[in-house]
């Protein structure tokens, strides 16, 4: 018998982010993060056990290799092993915005996995419970696992059972819109874990950008609860540049961000100083996404438009959790 469920999640933006891991087998990051889950960015996937003669993960219609079969595999190791099901695993995925160029696919991609796996399985897991095992396949994917605005909590156990996210507010909660900024589609060169290991290994700036985290959830939390945009953006505008600094002060050094990248910056800076109020965030890849209020959207999304490097422009609301489809 075959043993099949779908569920889709979306991507999240982290406000504050999440750089260094104090354990790698299970993805224990060094600090706390929080994050947005965003709707216009979403995987949904299908598990089915016994759908191959082997393991098997097919992204967007190809067949995926590693590193993504194995950490999709991390998710569902502790599924079958806990369901007691032996028989190997087909994860159909499919991604309504382009893969692996910073946009967060591993984090919707690996939540709407351990969603889809624990139906398909007939288990029974509690939200603290998901997050946790979508972490094992990828730490952001964690802040998936629930909608609106997001925080990872580090945890101490360690066996990282009390480190997965927790939501802070509901999507209705603030309606700030984001606008991912799309300058180059292609996968990055080096990927997030890597990057982690050498910044933390090779980076004088490493420590310090952990060190401040703490500051920067309570502020971040703070500022979220009063929907102020512009006590938002300046830890968020902070927590990115120095974790891209940390980074860059690495050896040798990681630079994720092209000039492409900084025109974008650039323009937004140029229309904050014009009045129109907003903030921007990067991950590990050249795009940048800008945050503002509905009001905001029609200037933003122009001046973005006319920045002659930007390919393409998705809009993106506050979005909800993780979600079973069938069955
Ligand atoms: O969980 P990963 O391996 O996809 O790492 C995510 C790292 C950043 O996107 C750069 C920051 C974050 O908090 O999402």
């Amino acid at each position: 018998m075959k043993l099949r469920a779908t569920a889709w999640a979306h991507a999240n933006i982290a406000l504050v982010k999440y750089w260094g891991k104090r354990d790698l087998e299970l993805n224990l990051p060094s600090a706390g993060s929080l994050s947005l889950t965003l709707d216009g960015l979403t995987t949904t996937t299908t598990v089915t056990f016994g759908g191959a003669a082997s393991d098997t993960l097919v992204v967007d219609g190809s067949v995926a290799t590693e590193p993504a079969l194995g950490k999709a595999l991390r998710v569902v190791a502790p599924v079958r092993d806990r369901a007691g099901i032996d028989s190997p695993v087909l994860i159909e995925s499919e991604n309504s915005f382009p893969t692996g160029a910073g946009l967060a696919s591993s984090a919707s991609g690996l939540a709407a996995l351990a969603k889809a796996a624990i139906r398909a399985a007939g288990l029974d897991l509690t939200d603290a419970e998901l997050s946790v095992l979508a972490r094992l396949g990828s730490g952001s994917a964690c802040r998936s696992i629930f909608g609106g605005f997001v925080q990872w909590q580090a945890g101490t156990a360690e066996d990282g059972r009390d480190s997965h996210a927790v939501m802070l507010f509901p999507p209705e909660h603030w309606d700030l819109r984001t606008l991912v900024t799309v300058v180059e589609d292609r996968p990055k060169e080096v990927g997030s874990t890597a990057g982690m290991i050498r910044s933390q290994e090779t980076s004088p700036y490493h420590e310090a950008f952990v060190a401040h985290a703490d500051q920067d959830l309570t502020a971040a939390r703070e500022a979220i609860a009063a929907r102020d945009l512009a006590a938002l953006g300046r830890v968020a505008e902070r927590s990115c540049l120095r974790m891209h600094a940390a980074m860059m002060a690495g050896d040798p050094p990681l630079i994720y961000l092209t000039s492409e990248s900084w025109q974008v910056i650039e323009a937004m800076l140029r229309l904050r100083a014009d009045g129109v109020p907003l903030f921007f965030t990067a991950d590990a890849g050249p795009n940048v996404k800008i945050f503002c209020e509905p009001v905001a959207m029609t200037d933003v999304e122009g001046a973005l438009r006319r920045v002659a490097c930007v390919k393409q422009v998705i809009q993106a609301r506050p979005g909800a959790g993780a979600q079973v489809v069938e069955p």
